[in-house]
């Protein structure tokens, strides 16, 4: 009976899936006849050309287009170029097939928002949608179609460069923020012209790579497959994403490049995905150096049977495909299938009507006011307060004097993160710039003190000379865009350089110092957490960053960012998530009990942890189960009230642990969260609704199923502080 049961809610699940991926990707008869009458006519070199995709234009790729032998660009941008190449494939070629034009519009086109992991900090997918949105419409203005992101990858190994181009270290928060981006770039409907088509990436698992270490080898059980990284695939297909990109890592011995488990069984099998799926960029080539092919045919065909729709600038397809056919190695039906999920999508687009853009729409769309009010408020929300003892922040704007030091400070570069797009140095504003627009210059001094990641003691003795002068001390140091993001992988997770030096030179001056953050990733930062009285995380937020930083400075707005990332003490403790396992001999005074000799075990700062200028108190816990149709709904309320003299946000979250199951279960997992605002005094209750199926596992059979029993759960303002209660599960 129990079985039935379970067999039951895994065919209703994926049904759902099924259902919500399917009527997302909405196609007619007609698309579907257009697609059909086109792939008859097509030559088997025209089909294959709709697989290939190149990266800028040149000669060749022109006369490769007219021939039909393209089927897409990347990285060509700008109303008039891809005009231009559209004209060709739409006017020349034989079929008239428009191309479509990818990019990686990451964080914004022109006008650019903090980086992934800052925005992921917000904890406002509402917000991330709505920036997704502009960033969509800005992009396909300029004639972009489509746009390689959201980057959904769970990281959980600050090491790795990646993390700052996704969500964090969390499934669920990385699952809501995956269909909020999702939804932002693809609008209501893909036909509309200020939409594109999201592709979800790096699928899948990429950034469990072994060491941190980008392009590693990936060895995770199929649990933590199921549990931690493709629930934010999944998310992004059930908010309708039209593409996805297969990742460069292997993923248990099998490269996510030509793996059919997670390419056929789960995404079109399990999941009923209907778009079509991009290759990382030569990850097909490099199957040969991940050894599971010989040649790039074998690398081609394997590609391709497991699910690789088009093979992104690795010339394996295009090469290789036309013989493999005609000598019987792979049936021409598999590659109309392909053909036909890609025309799809260029239909669903609405390219074949409407192929070009207009000019005159890109400049009045690019960096208009409204965008730059969006990437103001999508920095302020990213900010995270980590420290302010004794209230040092905000300052007073009647402050006498004050001085700026560090490498960052008066930078018009990092602030832009990786994946700039068309961002532009020149747009950016500076903390420095930031400050001088709160209070008069003649009270502002400014001195860089030391590089990112060089200096001498001479520019250091300098800075104090100054900080000891001044009655407050504000010190801006981090990270480069350089030193996160794609190929950034770093084995110290320390301040670069003499940055640190810098700041205790600056702190025993004795003058009141307060140190800004800019980083892609966490950092390890214990001298600073302890001695420094305030400290703000301010990750790249992009081309606003100056203006949300001094306005959260001086208290015209009170930050209420939470970190989606644990920020671990040293690098040792890597890797450090807060939904981590209870172990047999869990931490304890205890000698022999799972911890270190030298470091406690806990972070420096964890998961879902910030602060604001106010205080809120949490009050009145309460938990119901309720049963009917046979679903079971549990329903939790909260009071939560501001008991502080300013209005502020606060990010509610609700975790709950499995306490007794056929598995061992994380202690602690992210449910559902929101994100207040509440005036000084205000009280709200909250009220949080779930699904009793929300709360299952993978068993050992590999059964998605919800044990009854009993199951903590806790509702608090970070991941280890909230009140808690029990509630149980019947059978
Ligand atoms: C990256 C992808 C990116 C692609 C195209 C690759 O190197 O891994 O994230 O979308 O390049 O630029």
């Amino acid at each position: 009976m129990k079985r039935l049961k379970l067999i039951l809610i895994f065919l209703v699940l994926s049904l759902q899936s099924f259902f919500l991926a399917a009527q997302n990707l909405k196609t007619s008869p007609e698309i579907e006849n257009r697609i059909e009458s086109l792939i008859q006519q097509m030559t088997l070199d025209e089909k294959i050309g709709q697989l290939h995709q190149v990266s800028g234009v040149s000669d060749l790729f022109q006369q490769q287009a007219r021939e039909g032998k393209i089927g897409s660009f990347l990285n060509v941008r700008g109303a008039t170029a891809t005009n231009e190449l559209q004209r060709i494939a739409v006017e020349e070629s034989r079929l008239k097939i428009p191309l479509i034009f990818g990019l990686d519009v990451i964080h914004g086109y022109r006008t650019i928002f903090p980086i992934p992991l800052g925005e992921a900090a917000s904890w406002d997918p509402e917000l991330v949608e709505r920036t997704s949105a502009m960033a969509a419409k800005e992009a396909a203005a300029s004639g972009i179609h489509w746009t390689f992101a959201p980057m959904v990858d769970i990281a959980r190994d600050p090491r790795w460069g990646r993390i700052a181009e996704g969500s964090g270290e969390d499934p669920y928060l990385g699952s809501i923020l995956a269909a909020a981006k999702v939804r932002g770039f693809q609008g209501k409907n893909l036909s509309d012209p200020l939409t594109i088509v999201a592709c979800p990436k790096h699928y899948v698992a990429y950034g469990g790579a072994q060491a941190g270490r980008d392009y590693h080898a990936v060895d995770i059980s199929i649990n933590t497959l199921r549990e931690i990284y493709l629930p934010p695939f999944k998310a992004a297909i059930d908010a309708g994403a039209g593409t996805m990109m297969s990742a460069f890592n292997e993923l248990n011995g099998i490269p996510a490049s030509a793996n059919p488990f997670t390419l056929t069984q789960i995404l079109r099998n399990e999941w009923g995905f209907r778009g079509f799926v991009v290759s990382d960029w030569n990850s097909i080539g490099e199957l040969l150096n991940h050894g599971i092919a010989a040649t790039p045919a074998e690398a081609g065909t394997k590609a391709l049977l497991a699910g690789v729709d088009m093979d992104m600038m690795g010339f394996v397809y295009s090469s290789n495909l036309a013989a493999l056919v005609q000598q019987g190695a792979i049936d021409e039906k598999v590659i109309d299938q392909a053909v036909r999920r890609i025309l799809r999508i260029k239909l669903q687009l609405g390219l074949f009507d409407r192929p070009y853009v207009d000019l005159q729409l890109e400049q009045s769309t690019i960096l208009s006011n409204e965008n730059l009010a969006l990437a103001l408020e999508s920095a302020r929300k990213s900010i995270v307060l980590l420290k302010n003892d004794k209230q040092l922040l905000p300052l007073n704007k009647s402050i006498k004097s004050l001085v700026v030091i560090g490498p960052l400070a008066d930078n018009k570069s990092d602030p832009l993160g990786c994946w700039r797009c068309e961002g532009n140095d020149a747009d950016v504003v500076t903390i420095l710039e930031g400050i001088k627009s709160k209070i008069p210059s003649e009270r502002i001094r400014y001195f860089k003190g030391c590089e990112i990641q060089g200096g001498s003691d001479k520019e250091i003795l300098k800075a104090v000379e100054i900080a000891q002068k001044v009655d407050t001390a504000i010190l801006v140091v981090g990270e480069s865009e350089d030193m996160s993001g794609e190929a950034a992988s770093r084995s110290s997770l320390d301040l670069p350089g003499h940055q640190e030096k810098l700041v205790k030179a600056i702190y025993e001056t004795g003058t009141p110092t307060i140190v800004v953050l800019m980083n892609g990733r966490p950092l390890t930062i214990p001298w600073i957490a302890e001695k420094i009285p305030a400290i703000l995380e301010t990750w790249q937020l992009g081309m606003q960053c100056g203006n949300a930083i001094a306005d959260v400075l001086f208290g015209d707005y009170n930050p209420g960012g939470k970190l989606p990332v644990t920020f671990p003490r040293t690098v040792g403790q890597v890797p450090i998530f807060y939904n981590h396992k209870n172990t047999g001999r869990p931490p304890s005074e205890e000698k022999f009990t799972s911890k270190y000799l030298d470091v406690p075990v806990t972070p420096l700062f964890p998961f879902g942890y910030g602060l604001s200028y106010t205080k809120f108190k949490f009050s009145d816990l309460k938990v119901a189960v309720e049963k009917a149709d046979n679903i079971t709904q549990i329903f939790a309320s909260v009071e939560v009230q501001n008991i502080g003299d300013r209005a502020g946000d606060e990010v509610v979250q609700l975790y709950v642990q499995d306490v007794v199951a056929s598995m061992t279960r994380p202690v602690k997992e992210l449910k559902r969260f929101q994100r207040i605002t509440l005036q000084p005094n205000e009280k709200k209750k909250l009220e949080f609704q779930l699904n009793a199926n929300e709360l299952g596992f993978y068993n050992q059979s590999m059964a998605y199923m919800v044990e009854p029993g009993v199951f903590k759960i806790w509702i608090g303002n970070s991941s280890v502080e909230g009140l808690e209660e029990n509630l149980e599960i019947m059978d």
